[in-house]
């Protein structure tokens, strides 16, 4: 468990669901946010892989639990937000980080990865947003944090619809942010625009030619998950009365 300070201040005792937690940026932010003194509530379809990250954190002082879930069912994204009570008591945040990025040209017409990366970017987003919204508007508080990509921010080649799907998080979650506010709800969000992370992102691309790409560029750039998550932690840090809205963060060496 890490000492008291300015960090960990603000993240003790919250109970904070991840979605997509059974790797990656998901799993390096529950282990740390863990170590801060944040309860966590971990959800992705690979239950075995969360099982075993929940029994290290509750080996080591944290306190974990987690389920299976698919962003892409709303029932499931309910299921886990009521985990979260039952287990912890209260849902402070929620990082909505599950995502998908089978890349290709347009041309080559993945239309089935095409319906994939909506389902999971977009409709998984807002699946657990409503979910979680309940919630915290009954509290009158709460943080969602979303994971877009700095193919969110930019266009690129090869990323038409996974970048389609990343812009989407960015209105929807500014969105939220001004009608939180107008509604007095007190709702703060946090978007991430990760540029190259070292994870099995890469893993899911189908055509070959983008594959080999993305693969060369990853071994020579991405950082590792852990940076994305002291990120996350520094957002969650801040007081109740500030709010730091969007976050680009990547490889100081990524050249765009
Ligand atoms: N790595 C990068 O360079 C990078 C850059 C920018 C943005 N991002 C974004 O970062 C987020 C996390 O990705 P990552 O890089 O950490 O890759 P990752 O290691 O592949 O993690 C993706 C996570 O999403 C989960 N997931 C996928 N489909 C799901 C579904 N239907 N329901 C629930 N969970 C699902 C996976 O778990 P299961 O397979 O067990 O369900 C896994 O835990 C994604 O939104 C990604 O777009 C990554």
């Amino acid at each position: 468990m890490r000492e008291s300070n300015l960090l960990t201040d603000f993240i003790r005792g919250k109970v904070i669901l991840i979605t997509g937690a059974s790797s990656g940026i998901g799993e390096a932010t529950a282990r740390l946010l863990a170590e801060s003194g944040a309860k966590v509530v971990l959800g992705a379809r690979r239950k075995c892989k969360l099982k075993k990250i929940v029994t290290d954190i509750n080996r080591t002082g944290g306190l974990a639990t987690c389920r299976e879930l698919d962003v892409t069912k709303r029932s499931d994204n309910e299921a886990i937000v009521d985990l979260a009570i039952d287990a912890f008591g209260q849902l402070d945040a929620v990082l909505l980080n599950a995502g998908i990025m089978p890349r290709s040209p347009i041309s080559a017409l993945e239309v089935d990865n095409w319906d994939r990366m909506v389902d999971v970017n977009i409709k998984g987003l807002m699946y657990g947003i409503a979910a979680a919204m309940p919630r915290f508007v009954e509290q009158r508080s709460g943080h969602v944090l979303a994971v877009s990509s700095v193919a969110g921010q930019k266009s690129y080649a090869g990323a038409a619809v996974y970048g389609g799907t990343k812009w989407f998080v960015r209105n929807f979650m500014e969105v939220l942010r001004m009608e939180s506010v107008a509604e007095g709800t007190n709702i703060k969000t946090t978007t991430l625009y990760p540029a190259a992370v070292r994870t099995e992102l890469i893993s899911l691309i189908d055509d070959k030619q983008t594959a080999d790409e993305m693969r060369n560029f990853y071994d020579r750039f991405a950082v590792s998950p852990a940076r994305i998550a002291e990120t996350v932690a520094y957002a969650l840090s801040l007081p109740f009365d500030t709010t730091i809205n969007e976050i680009t963060v990547g490889p100081t060496k990524q050249p765009w």
